[in-house]
């Protein structure tokens, strides 16, 4: 039987989820989740993400502080406000859209960001503890992409204990910190990317295959073991007309989807899980600041 793994109701159900974890917070201490959201320049594609987060962090409850910046502020600027909501107590998650403008440079800045108001989980001492940190912690930032796919193969209820799975990407941002999810589930972990050598034979063995390149279609069903569950990461815009453009991830869906066993869509996939995980990051570093200050 082959499963569309549907991102947006999974997705869904999470914010549902967080909405009446937020109202109780609410009620109790008389204050909501706060998320930074700073965005630097105009690069189409981030103005689309920025937009979206933006909209669903509101419609959980949390509160919104959006700063858009002009391209040409300073690496100094950046940090100077950062530095200034990492200070305000009622911002609980900080996120700076990615990629910066090639003027910045992008590890200082995240890691001038408070590991405890780090919603995207990029921050140094978080990535560290997602390596050495106990499966099941709930209060890790956890990266929201590669957290949001772990929660889709949780959906199929299958025993990932032993899996073969192959990460296609080494980015920090989803081939490492999925990796390491997989790692902690047990299953038997292997990242391939652009200079691994037989690429295609190793994609064939797995039992699950995530795909995470950002190179639009580039995943066919020759590289699919039949009855795999692939996980699509990539959103790629490929131009149709002067106009149009559409959607469409780093697998072939068409043909994968008839050698899979179950398969995330592009678009309804992986996009509104990652949203979903900062809303839900914002939750707990908010949730973590109240016990601190009970103590
Ligand atoms: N750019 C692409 N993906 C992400 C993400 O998950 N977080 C941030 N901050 N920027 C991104």
């Amino acid at each position: 039987m082959n499963r569309i793994i549907d991102g947006k109701k999974i997705a869904q159900r999470l914010k549902d989820t967080l909405k009446i974890e937020i109202e109780n917070i609410k009620e109790k201490f008389k204050l909501v989740p706060g998320l930074a959201v700073i965005q630097v320049g105009n690069v189409a594609a981030s103005s689309v993400y920025v937009k979206a987060k933006t909209k669903a962090a509101k419609e959980v409850g949390i509160r919104v502080f959006d700063y858009h910046l002009e391209d040409n502020i300073s690496q100094k600027e950046l940090l100077d406000l950062i530095n200034k909501l990492n200070n305000n107590s009622d911002v609980d998650g900080i996120l700076v859209q990615l990629p910066l403008p090639k003027s910045f440079n992008e590890q200082e800045v995240l890691d001038s960001i408070s590991s405890t108001k780090d919603a995207d989980g990029f921050h140094p001492i978080n990535v560290g503890k997602l390596s050495i940190s106990p499966k099941n912690d709930e209060n890790l930032l956890i990266p929201c992409t590669p957290y949001g796919c772990l929660l889709m193969l949780r959906e199929l209820n299958i025993d990932l204990v032993g899996k073969n799975a192959v990460v296609i990407g080494r980015s920090n941002i989803v081939g490492k910190p999925m990796a390491q999810l997989l790692l902690k589930e047990s299953c038997t972990v292997t990242i391939v990317h652009s200079k691994t050598v037989n690429i295609k034979n190793i994609c064939r063995n797995a039992d699950i295959l995530v795909a995470a390149i950002g190179k639009p279609e580039f995943v066919n069903q020759d590289w699919v073991k039949e009855g795999a569950i692939v996980i699509d990461v990539g959103i790629n815009r490929v131009q149709l007309n002067e106009d149009n453009y559409k959607l469409v991830g780093d697998v072939l869906y068409d043909e994968v989807e008839k050698r899979a066993s179950a398969i995330s869509p592009v678009p309804g996939g992986v996009g509104p899980m990652t949203i979903a995980c900062l809303l839900r990051n914002t939750t707990i570093s908010c949730k973590t600041k109240l016990s601190v200050n009970r103590k």
